[in-house]
C-alpha cells in the first residue's frame, strides 16, 4: 500500500519534471503546456519547427516576420492555408480547428516573439 503510494508520487514527480524540461528546453520557458502550445505542437511544428524557428515553412517565432501580419491575416492563413506557385503549400484548417483553437495558436505564436515584435504587430491596423 505505502509502496504503491510512493511509486505514484515518483511517477507524478517524473511527469512534472518532464513537463518543465519540455517547456524550458523548447522556447526558454515558453508556454507549450497551454491549449495554443499543444495545438501548435500537434499541427504546426512539423513545418514551422518545434520552437517556431522554421523548417519547410517560414519561422513564426522571434526570428521570423509573422509580426508583420495582423491577427485577422494570421487567422485567415490558418483557416484558408497558403498556396503560392513554386513554394511548398500550407494546408488550411477550416472545419478542423475551432475559432478558439485558431485564437489560442495565434496567442502561442505571439508568446514566442520579443516585446518589440508584439508592439510592432499591435500597431498594425486591425492588429
Ligand atoms: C505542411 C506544412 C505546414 C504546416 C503543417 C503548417 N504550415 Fe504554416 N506555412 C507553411 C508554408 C510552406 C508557408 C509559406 C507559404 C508561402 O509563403 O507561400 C507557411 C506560412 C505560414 C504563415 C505566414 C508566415 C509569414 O511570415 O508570412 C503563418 C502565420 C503560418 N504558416 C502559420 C501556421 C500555423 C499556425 C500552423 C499550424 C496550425 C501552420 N502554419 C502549419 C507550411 C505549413
Amino acid at each position: 500500500m505505502s509502496i504503491n503510494l510512493l511509486q505514484r508520487s515518483a511517477l507524478l514527480l517524473a511527469g512534472v519534471t518532464a513537463g518543465l524540461a519540455l517547456g524550458c528546453g523548447q522556447a526558454g520557458g515558453g508556454p507549450y503546456d497551454s491549449p495554443g502550445g499543444r495545438t501548435y505542437l500537434k499541427n504546426c511544428a512539423t513545418c514551422h519547427g518545434g520552437n517556431g524557428q522554421g523548417a519547410i515553412g517560414p519561422a513564426l517565432g522571434a526570428t521570423g516576420q509573422a509580426q508583420r501580419r495582423s491577427d485577422a491575416d494570421l487567422a485567415a492563413f490558418i483557416t484558408e492555408g497558403i498556396r503560392n506557385p513554386g513554394k511548398p503549400e500550407m494546408p488550411g484548417w477550416r472545419g478542423r480547428m475551432t475559432d478558439q483553437e485558431v485564437a489560442d495558436v495565434i496567442g502561442f505564436i505571439k508568446s514566442l516573439w520579443t516585446g518589440q515584435q508584439r508592439a510592432e504587430q499591435q500597431a498594425l491596423a486591425g492588429g
